[in-house]
């Protein structure tokens, strides 16, 4: 492997290799998520239909608040992350369940390799910012080498959208509204994504999905942070593997 690779494991910002982060992760959210009705909301907003013959990758899956719903609409879903402890919480919570079809990966944006046929529906929610702009374009690239031509990528991210001259009084707004909804303990995580976690600009953002073969077919956010990205593949790359 190239010295020069991204190390995904080195996880910028909150640290989701610690198995304390990964245990206590779906009740922190869970006070301000709902997954099923996060889930109901994507497939309205991709307007999916039909999808019992799709396959679904959902890249930073974390304790599986994508996969596990996806799973009762998709034939296959691969729910890949670096962090084996958050993949470790997703497996528990399938355990009694009659769900046998999420593969689990042990991998990033980076390194995972798609080795079966390719997908319809690429989804990432609250992952791709711990990618550096560099390496975002990067993981795009792979994104599109996994898909179907046609196939869809969904984005669900905190992207800005303010003016950046105003970006202290927008980001001490959007923090105070957040800890309002969450809670006096998520203000420091919120604190710690904007110094050290990569969210970008979304014209920055724009540029990225261009240049790696997609048109973005919707892109809305309520607050000029959290955003969600519909976005077609549209031309093959060809992508070379990183060495
Ligand atoms: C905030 S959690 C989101 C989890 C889940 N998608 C959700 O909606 O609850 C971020 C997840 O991204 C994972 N992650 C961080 N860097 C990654 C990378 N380079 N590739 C894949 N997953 C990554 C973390 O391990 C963590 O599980």
């Amino acid at each position: 492997m190239s010295k020069w690779l991204y190390d995904e494991g080195k996880h910028c910002g909150v640290d989701y290799s610690k198995a304390d982060q990964a245990e206590m992760y779906d009740e922190q959210h869970q006070k301000f998520r709902d997954y099923e009705k996060e889930f109901k909301r994507m497939m309205d907003f991709l307007e999916f239909r039909n999808t019992k013959d799709m396959t679904l990758v959902d890249m930073g899956c974390g304790t599986g608040a994508t996969s596990i719903f996806a799973a009762n609409f998709f034939k296959n879903v691969y729910a890949v992350d670096v962090s084996d402890v958050m993949i470790k919480q997703a497996r528990k919570k399938i355990e009694h369940r009659n769900i046998h079809n999420i593969r689990f990966v042990n991998a990033g944006f980076l390194s995972y390799r798609h080795q079966a046929e390719k997908v319809d529906l690429v989804v990432t929610k609250a992952a791709f910012h711990h990618l550096p702009d560099f390496w975002k374009q990067i993981a795009l690239l792979r994104i599109n080498k996994m898909l179907k031509m046609k196939g869809l990528l969904y984005i669900h991210d905190v992207v800005f959208h303010f003016d950046p001259k105003e970006h202290g009084r927008k980001i001490n707004s959007w923090i105070a509204g957040f800890e309002k909804l969450a809670g006096k303990e998520f203000r420091s995580e919120i604190e710690t994504h904007i110094r050290e976690e990569y969210s970008t600009f979304a014209w920055i953002m724009d540029g990225m999905l261009r240049r790696a073969g997609f048109t973005v077919e919707k892109c809305e956010s309520a607050d000029e942070f959290i955003t969600e990205y519909a976005c077609r593949k549209v031309s093959d790359l060809n992508l070379e593997e990183t060495a």
